[in-house]
């Protein structure tokens, strides 16, 4: 089978596993953990943030971003595709009790114009808008970069008006190895930052909530009271660290993999958008339809937008898809995974 669900679905590598089996631990609760503290310095240092805190997952930590950033009753804007919207199990509601407001942007960027507009003025009939929250790169557009410009554009007004600035980050660092700008110049512009160790790079488990000493300080307490503190976490988090000390540079080969494979795509006659990062939309006539198919015939990929598939490209791929021939591999099942729908529907 190649895997191109997600990549969340890399296993860790021999040089992370050792690095688990090494770790240090503590209790981390008690802050007593040693793997965690380096961790967190780390990325803390890597996005130009004052500290950060480990989490056992994404949502957790854009979860903690939203509620710190919050009073009950109160509305956050995010675009209508974003991962906190769509993906987190309506849990902004659940945990926080606030209200989002989802906001329309090509390619997942939202401007200033568009939050100007919604950032409800005071009168007690309306709750208080208090939070804007921004995804880079953008999943459900297809892994685009959010632009630089854009993104300070944005979040300037953003704090003109009074808000503050979460930025999910999940794969952040896909969008530094596509632009050659540092991870760190996009979270200048922001209050919270979430980044996640287990996607593209490739650790099991692990997400980091960054910001300034004292938010920080609050969102270590809501951790706790969303069931993240853990004990002897250094286990999990040593394949964090050694996920951004080693695997941060190899992500632009998954670009280059997901562009090789658009191409090839393309010239078998599919419609497939020039992937910034590395995901592949890939426009097919059915696709619940096609991706049983491409299943039968050894490629798992997953529905993107409508009318599309989503193909990913990750570690556990790099050798197969490094090949001119496993990139043919996808393309000659894609085509047969068509063939058979054509052949069902008559
Ligand atoms: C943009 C984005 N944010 C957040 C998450 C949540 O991460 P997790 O699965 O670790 O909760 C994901 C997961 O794919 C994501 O794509």
């Amino acid at each position: 089978m190649i895997d191109l669900r997600s990549d969340t679905v890399t296993r860790p590598t021999e040089g992370m596993r050792r690095a688990m089996l090494e770790a240090p631990v503590g209790d981390d609760v008690f802050g007593e953990d040693p793997t965690v503290n380096r961790l967190e310095e780390y990325v803390a240092d890597l996005l130009g943030k004052e500290a950060a805190l480990y989490a056992p997952s994404g949502t957790m930590t854009n979860q903690i971003g939203v509620h710190i950033g919050t009073n009950r009753g109160e509305e956050v804007l995010l675009h209508e595709g974003s991962h906190i919207f769509v993906y987190e199990a309506g849990a902004p509601a659940m945990l926080s009790g606030v209200q989002l407001r989802t906001l329309p942007g090509e390619n997942g960027v939202l401007d200033s114009e568009t939050v100007r507009a919604a950032v409800r003025s005071e009168d007690v009939h309306f709750p208080r808008s208090r939070l804007l929250c921004l995804e880079n790169t953008h999943n459900t557009s297809g892994g685009k970069v959010f632009p630089l410009e854009d993104f300070a554009a944005v979040a300037t007004t953003a704090k003109e008006l009074g808000l503050k600035v979460h930025l999910d980050g999940a794969r952040l660092f896909n969008a530094q190895a596509a632009t050659g700008v540092p991870a760190s110049e996009w979270c200048a512009h922001a209050d919270t930052v979430s980044v996640c160790s287990s996607k593209g790079l490739g650790a099991p488990v692990g997400s980091l909530l960054a910001g300034d000493e004292e938010t920080i300080g609050g969102g270590r307490r809501t951790r706790k009271a969303f069931g993240g503190g853990m004990r002897q976490a250094g286990i999990i988090a040593a394949a964090s660290l050694y996920a951004f000390e080693n695997h941060v540079d190899r992500l632009a080969r998954d670009h280059e993999h997901a562009r090789n494979l658009a191409s090839g795509l393309r010239e078998a006659g599919y419609e497939a958008r020039e992937p910034e990062t590395n995901l592949v939309l890939v426009a097919v006539d059915d696709p619940p339809e096609f991706l049983r198919a491409l299943a039968r015939e050894g490629v798992l990929a997953t529905p993107g937008k409508s009318g599309y598939v989503r193909l990913c490209t990750h570690l556990d791929v790099c050798d197969i898809l490094g090949t001119e021939e496993g990139i043919q591999q996808v393309v000659t099942a894609c085509l047969r995974a068509t063939e058979t729908i054509s052949s069902i529907k008559g």
